[in-house]
């Protein structure tokens, strides 16, 4: 087992150095290997820029459980991620990207936010349940779905699934990752105080700097 080394369209990716144990993972191979991955998903306009290098080095320490580097970045290891930025600088393509880096690790999957809201929306109170059992999932675009509702009435779709996640979270360390244009206020006047004082306990911080240009075409 390799867990260092990727096979990506005919090239062999090494990330660092394995003793048979760990890996001991070199950022600058990393990047290398972003950087490959990053064109053959999402076309030969990819490419790292020197703004992100930050934000992808603290996502880095954080999926190949480099505790240390957690601690000298600021982040719990075992809390989930929030990836925070302005539309179009790449949030959701890096949470795409980012979990190859990783492939001995079980994914997590990519949900967007609005599609909870309208499955909600059919099918009712057993979406909130569904999300909030112990699977692994990114809540892509938090706060751009509308609210839900069911047979008339109301529903914060997501706070209730975060509500849950949170609960599935204290019992069990199954972490939860969110991807989102609002900063914390924004966050805390769409969901509520309840539900921002639970998501700063179960999320690690992570910001794209707030100059990154929009990388849509
Ligand atoms: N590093 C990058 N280099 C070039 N294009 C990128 C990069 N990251 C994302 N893109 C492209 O920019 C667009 C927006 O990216 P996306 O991840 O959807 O942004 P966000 O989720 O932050 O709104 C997409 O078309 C994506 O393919
Ligand atoms: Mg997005």
């Amino acid at each position: 087992m390799h867990p260092h080394i990727i096979l990506e369209g005919g090239m062999e990716y090494s990330l660092g150095n394995f003793d048979g144990k760990r890996v001991d993972y070199n950022f600058s191979k990393v990047l290398a290997y972003l950087d490959a991955k990053g064109r053959s998903m999402f076309g030969k306009n990819f490419e790292i820029h020197e703004e992100d290098k930050g934000t992808f080095f603290k996502l880095s320490n954080y999926f190949v459980r480099d505790l240390d580097g957690c601690r000298k970045l600021g982040m719990d290891p075992f809390k989930g991620i929030l990836l925070s930025g302005p539309v179009g600088c790449g949030k959701t393509s890096m949470m795409k990207l980012i979990r190859h880096i990783v492939p001995h690790q079980r994914p997590y999957e990519i949900i967007p936010a609005r599609n909870i809201t309208f499955a909600f929306n059919h099918i009712g109170y057993k979406i909130i349940e569904d999300y909030g059992k112990g699977r692994f999932y990114c809540f892509d675009d938090l706060g751009v779905e509308p609210l839900g509702t069911y047979f008339g009435k109301d529903c914060n779709v997501l706070g209730e699934v975060l509500i849950s996640r949170f609960e599935l979270f204290q019992k069990t360390k199954i972490c939860t990752h969110v991807t989102t244009n609002l900063n914390a206020e924004e966050l805390e006047e769409r969901y509520g105080k309840r539900v921002r004082s639970r998501m700063r306990q179960m999320f690690n911080l992570i910001a794209f700097e707030n100059n990154t240009k929009d990388k849509r075409i």
